[in-house]
């Protein structure tokens, strides 16, 4: 139970990544507040879960005041926010940066880097208000760090939530407040397999990865990001802040050519 009483927002949660962290933290004892704008499937998540553990709240993170509400929602219903998990995102179709659509790249900015941005700002604020050495977290991704896995509007976006996290981690220091980014490589969630571009079903996602792979005889799965935010949410990770883990198998820090090369020579 490494969250007993500890109350918790994660964003994006109705689905994939954020589903699976707010089933690992209610498991380890917090109170779970599922924060989304798919309101049939967060409800039937957190009714899942129990209600006495989590409860959906209706929260577009790209609209201020809804983020604003949901923080105060946590507030008045638990007395704090200890763990801000800000991990809703979306992603968009592949595409040539010379026909970059700027319609197209300020949604994914609005949803990914401003609305990870408000989450950060008005957990960060009940934080301070109420004294808490709170935890928050952003997921960011393989492509938070390298180029060319994953669309132009996408990857920007990803870098700028490291950027977020490092800057915000810089400040809030001084509150005892941590900062830190989860970076997953694929996982086969709604996102990743109903693309806007193709669909695929999630077990040739899945082989697609592997094959692609640094760390081998794994899939990557839902859970292996979950452990990894609820280290990050726990006192395991009690000095660790501003830090972008990266649950990839290594990928972001291996060349896949140049070590192929050398093993094979
Ligand atoms: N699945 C992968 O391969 C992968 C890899 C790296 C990083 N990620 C990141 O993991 C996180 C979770 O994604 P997932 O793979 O679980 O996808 P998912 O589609 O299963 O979940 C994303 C959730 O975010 C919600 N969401 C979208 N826009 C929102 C908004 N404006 N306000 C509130 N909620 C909103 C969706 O309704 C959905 O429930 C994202 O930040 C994503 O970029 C995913």
């Amino acid at each position: 139970m490494k969250l007993e009483g500890k109350v918790a927002i994660i964003t994006g949660a109705a689905s994939g990544i954020g589903e699976a962290t707010a089933r690992l933290f209610a498991e380890n004892g917090a109170f779970v507040i599922i924060a989304d704008i798919q309101d049939d499937l967060g409800e039937e998540v957190a009714a899942s879960i129990g209600h006495h553990r989590a409860i959906y709240k209706r929260c577009d993170i790209t609209n201020e005041e809804q983020v604003e509400e949901t923080v105060k929602f946590a507030v008045d219903k638990y007395g704090k926010l200890d763990i801000m998990h800000s991990n809703a995102a979306i992603n968009g179709p592949q595409g040539s940066i010379l026909d970059l659509d700027v319609d197209e790249f300020d949604n994914m900015m609005a949803v990914n880097c401003r609305g990870s941005a408000l989450a950060v700002k008005h957990a960060a604020s009940a934080m301070v208000a109420s004294k808490t050495r709170g935890s928050i977290i952003c997921t960011g991704s393989v492509a938070a760090t390298l180029g060319g896995c994953g669309p132009h509007s996408y990857t920007i976006s990803k870098h700028a939530v490291v950027g977020l996290v490092r800057s915000a981690s810089s400040e809030l220091g001084k509150y005892g407040i941590r900062v830190n980014c989860v970076s997953p490589f694929g996982v086969a969630t709604p996102m990743a397999t109903r693309n806007p571009m193709h669909n695929v079903d999630p077990g040739r996602f899945e082989a697609i990865t592997c094959a692609m792979s640094n760390l081998k005889g794994i899939v990557l799965k839902v859970n292996h990001v979950a452990e990894a935010a609820l280290f990050l949410a726990s006192d395991s990770s009690a000095y660790i802040s501003g830090h972008n883990l990266a649950v990839d198998g290594g990928i972001t820090v291996v060349s896949s050519i140049m070590s192929s090369t050398i093993t094979t020579t």
